[in-house]
């Protein structure tokens, strides 16, 4: 808690884009402004804070871009605020416009990013919590990730029609980079004959008789879910082996970036307004070095080196459910 008041707000975004995160610029932008602080749109991430590309918000400056997907302050990964040559760079442009707090949305890379610089210059910081991938501890979901996973649902559903025309077993691999939020939840609501996630050891063998035996029991098609992340592989490399031990040919399909564009979902917009709120409302309040997370319908603030230093929690029982109703 720190009760010197802040005077300037920054706010950016880091790591990979997810859909909402225009909405979460609005509303810290917009409730920067309704408690009489400055707030400045830091581009391009932690890159563009090194190298000053920051610009004074204003209310109408975040017109019209709720229900954008992507990000239009843009974002990026970036190697140099790795360095404390690069922080100290980033530090400095704060200074130049009066910065003294920042909102930043984004998901593990960009928090790592935050711990760094709070111990360095005490520089106060919230998180917002966005990313596709759902893997931040200290909220029920990240903004991003139900677009991403209704992005994805779609996809399923149409490869459902073709499979299903062609008697044909696909593979489909969805991302998560090494979490399996999005598989799992695609994969029950898709209605997916077997779902494997980076959470639970995949058992090719066991794999290649549940294929077999639901062909046998004359399902007409068959569809795989795969999370980035997965230890047997990634689409090709877990058809390959399946084609190997059945003789059982696939198609493989990649979904990728696709979900991480498009129009980002109510619940997303809804999450990314709430959260983008009282993420300045607790950082006038004095708060800092936290995210500001959703539990429960609750806005819950953890320490933002938990958020991804302790594992949030999957429920792995679904994965029984979804074989059992596949059958
Ligand atoms: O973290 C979001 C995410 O889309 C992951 O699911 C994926 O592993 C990664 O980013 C891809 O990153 P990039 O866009 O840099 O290829």
């Amino acid at each position: 808690m720190n009760n010197q008041s802040i005077s300037n707000i920054g706010v950016f975004t880091s790591g990979g884009d997810a859909p909402g995160m225009n909405a979460a610029l609005r509303a810290v932008v917009r409730t920067a402004i309704y408690h009489g602080k400055g707030v400045f749109a830091i581009k391009c991430g932690y890159d563009g804070m090194i190298d000053g590309e920051i610009e004074q918000a204003g209310t109408r400056s975040v017109s019209n871009i709720i229900q954008a997907g992507g990000i239009v302050i843009k974002t990026a990964r970036s190697e140099r605020f790795r360095t404390s040559d690069g922080r100290k760079q980033a530090f400095e442009s704060l200074k130049k416009f009066g910065i003294d707090g920042l909102i930043a949305i984004g998901g593990d890379g960009t928090f790592r990013g935050c711990v760094d610089f709070y111990k360095e210059y005490k520089v106060r910081i919230i998180g917002v919590p966005a990313t596709i991938d759902n893997d931040l501890y200290g909220t029920d979901f990240t903004i991003g990730y139900d677009t991403a996973v209704n992005t994805a649902l779609d996809a399923i559903d149409k490869i459902r029609d073709t499979s299903q025309s062609h008697n044909r077993f696909f593979i489909i691999e969805v991302m998560g980079r090494d979490a399996g939020f999005i598989g799992l939840e695609t994969g029950i609501a898709g209605g997916v004959e077997s779902i494997l996630i980076p959470e639970i050891k995949t058992d090719v063998n066991k794999l290649c008789s549940q294929i077999r035996s639901l062909f046998e029991r004359g399902k007409t098609s068959n569809i795989v879910v795969v999370a980035e992340g997965d230890d047997a592989g990634g689409a090709y490399e877990i058809g390959d082996k399946i084609k190997q031990k059945t003789g059982i040919d696939y198609r493989a399909v990649i979904l990728g970036h696709i979900q991480r564009g498009g129009r980002p979902s109510a619940k997303d917009r809804l999450l990314a307004s709430k959260l983008g709120y009282w993420s300045v409302k607790h950082l006038i309040d004095g708060k800092a070095n936290v995210m500001a997370g959703e539990i429960n319908g609750k806005i819950v603030l953890t320490d933002i080196e938990d958020t991804f230093g302790k594992k949030k929690p999957i429920d792995t029982n679904a994965l029984e459910m979804a074989m059992v109703l596949a059958c």
